[in-house]
């Protein structure tokens, strides 16, 4: 299966950016551990992460046809990006939406995701194992 995993704002700091919440990996060693999970093993992927609204549409509609599922953490545009919703719902690609934190036992305003009606599932809270399960669930549906 050829997977995108795409990473939104402030994710490119992880490893200094609040430690306590997001651990201690780079984003970097967090996507070469993730494909080199024995479940990612026979799979493709391509790995995206952008500061950028406009940059993230642009790469989702580039890769399009390449593409046969997302995986998204789209960090804050999470809670407020019409635009990234309208991109996976205009695709016809299963995507799930990942967070590393669990959005559910923050501020308020984490609570609410724009992005989730578009996705099959969402997972939050289970740090860098959310992007695991991701690929999981994509593998025992067979997507
Ligand atoms: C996040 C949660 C979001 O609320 C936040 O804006 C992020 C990271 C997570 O992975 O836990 O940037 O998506």
């Amino acid at each position: 299966m050829n997977i995108l995993v795409i990473n939104g704002p402030n994710l490119n700091l992880l490893g200094i950016r609040e430690p306590e919440i997001y651990g201690t990996d780079t984003l970097e060693e967090l996507m070469l551990w993730l494909e080199n999970c024995p479940e990612c093993i026979d799979h493709n992927f391509k790995f995206y992460q952008s500061n950028h609204e406009g940059d993230i549409i642009d790469y989702i509609q580039d890769e399009r046809q390449w593409a046969q599922g997302i995986i998204i953490n789209p960090g804050a545009f999470t809670h407020y990006s019409y635009a990234i919703y309208d991109t996976l719902k205009a695709i016809n690609i299963k995507c799930i939406e990942v967070h590393l934190s669990d959005i559910f036992k923050r501020d308020d305003f984490r609570k609410k995701s724009i992005i989730e009606p578009a996705c099959i599932k969402q997972i939050s809270g289970l740090g860098k194992k959310s992007y695991l399960e991701a690929v999981k669930i994509f593998i025992k549906n067979n997507c």
